[in-house]
């Protein structure tokens, strides 16, 4: 029995005694067991065990939407991309000649052109883009609801400083809508409605088949020459996607030219939906600016940041906390702690970490740089917000 048991539990523990390089009696074989299992091969589970399988854990706990955003080229293509079109502008050509570039003809007059917006609470982004586009804008189209997209209630913010848009007034249309406060709901089920509200304050103001719709969010703001363009132009396509350059924070930070969810319709009654998501394959290049959480005041990040559409991104809720705030902002690093939304790892690794400083204000809405010291925090070298 005894040497039996000897010879098999040898035979099982050959490996340790090939590590161990010893010849064990059989009292000695307990000792010797405990020392192997401790000294040989299994010290690197117990290495496993206490200390990376925890780190892995406490590592996905904290940083799991990170190692899925890195993965993300081995489990989502990139979209099928655009086709661009070049665009041509400057002050001193003519606008028969810019439309002749571009392929298009030139109208006898131009066309009217609507701007739609759903108001969330981006009281200067909306100051700043109706100056932009004030010189072409037939009609200001602007909806606000009193819920936001995650069913929180908000306050009507248009509402409260409407005295600020006096400028507007002959030419807006505004309209409120009811939220529907459902708890859990999915926000884009909300956002979608809200959407669908405002295609019908547009028929109210009184919009026309082969008007130019503009479609795009309050901070995603073309640029006064590209609208002029479009509305003067013959032949251009029936939707067009513009290109912003996308911003964060401020003009300071500047991290890609590749904004592409804002768009330009001629508007056709019974076809024409008031959409955020591509809807063709054509983008005019450099049309404007996207800048986002391009906030005065700390506590509009920290609402916005609570409701818009992906408030599941806010994971902990030191995230919310001012002084962390305030300080991604001067460094042009992520309000969420995630990777860039990128479909291949050169771009996620290019795009990582804080965005570099700009000392660029060439080039910006005309009424920023007027206005300069209103909107100081806006331009390269002012970081620090109001608390608000
Ligand atoms: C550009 O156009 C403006 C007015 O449109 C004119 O005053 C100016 O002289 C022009 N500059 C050149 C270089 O042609
Ligand atoms: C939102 O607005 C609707 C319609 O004006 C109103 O019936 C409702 O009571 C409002 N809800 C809140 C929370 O303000």
């Amino acid at each position: 029995m005894i040497s039996d048991g000897y010879y098999t539990s040898k035979k099982s523990d050959d490996i340790c005694e090939d590590v161990c390089g010893q010849q064990a009696s059989p009292t000695f074989l307990s000792m010797s067991r405990l020392r192997c299992f401790l000294l040989g091969l299994d010290f690197k589970a117990i290495v496993f065990l206490f200390f990376i399988v925890p780190t892995f854990i406490v590592g996905i706990y904290f940083h799991g939407q990170k190692i899925t955003y890195f993965l993300r080229p081995l489990w989502q293509s990139p979209p099928k991309p655009f086709i661009s079109i070049t665009h041509y502008y400057h002050e001193n050509v003519s606008m028969e000649t810019l439309c002749k570039l571009h392929g298009w003809g030139i109208r006898e007059y131009p066309r009217r052109v609507y701007d739609a917006v759903l108001f969330s609470n981006e009281v200067d982004m909306l100051m700043i883009r109706w100056k932009e586009l004030y010189p072409y804008i037939t009609q200001f189209v602007l909806l606000e609801s009193n819920s936001t997209f995650t069913a929180l209630p908000k306050p009507l913010n248009f509402a409260i400083n409407r005295d600020k848009f006096k400028f507007v007034e002959p030419r807006l249309t505004y309209g409120k809508v009811g939220g529907r406060f459902r708890r859990g709901e999915n926000p884009f089920v909300e956002e979608a409605y809200q959407r669908l509200a405002l295609d019908q304050l547009l028929r109210i103001a009184g919009i026309e088949d082969d008007d130019l719709l503009i479609m795009s969010d309050v901070d995603e703001i073309p640029s006064r020459h590209t609208i002029d363009l479009l509305r003067w132009c013959d032949d251009i396509p029936p939707i067009l996607h513009l290109q912003l350059r996308n911003y964060l924070y401020s003009f300071e930070f500047q991290y890609d030219h590749l904004s592409w969810r804002a768009s330009v319709h001629r508007y056709q009654s019974g076809t024409t939906r008031y959409a955020h998501y591509r809807q063709t394959e054509y983008l005019l290049s450099d049309s404007g600016w996207h800048c986002s959480f391009c906030f005065r005041y700390i506590s509009d990040f920290i609402f916005k940041m609570k409701a818009y559409s992906h408030n599941d991104r806010v994971r902990f809720s030191h995230f919310l906390s001012p002084k962390r705030i305030q300080d991604l902002i001067c460094k042009g690093a992520d309000l969420y702690d995630m990777l860039p939304e990128e479909y291949t790892f050169r771009d996620i690794i290019g795009k990582m970490g804080p965005i570099p400083h700009s000392y660029s204000a060439v080039h910006l809405p005309s009424y920023l740089l007027e206005n300069a010291d209103d909107y100081k925090y806006l331009l390269p070298g002012n970081c620090i917000r109001e608390h608000g």
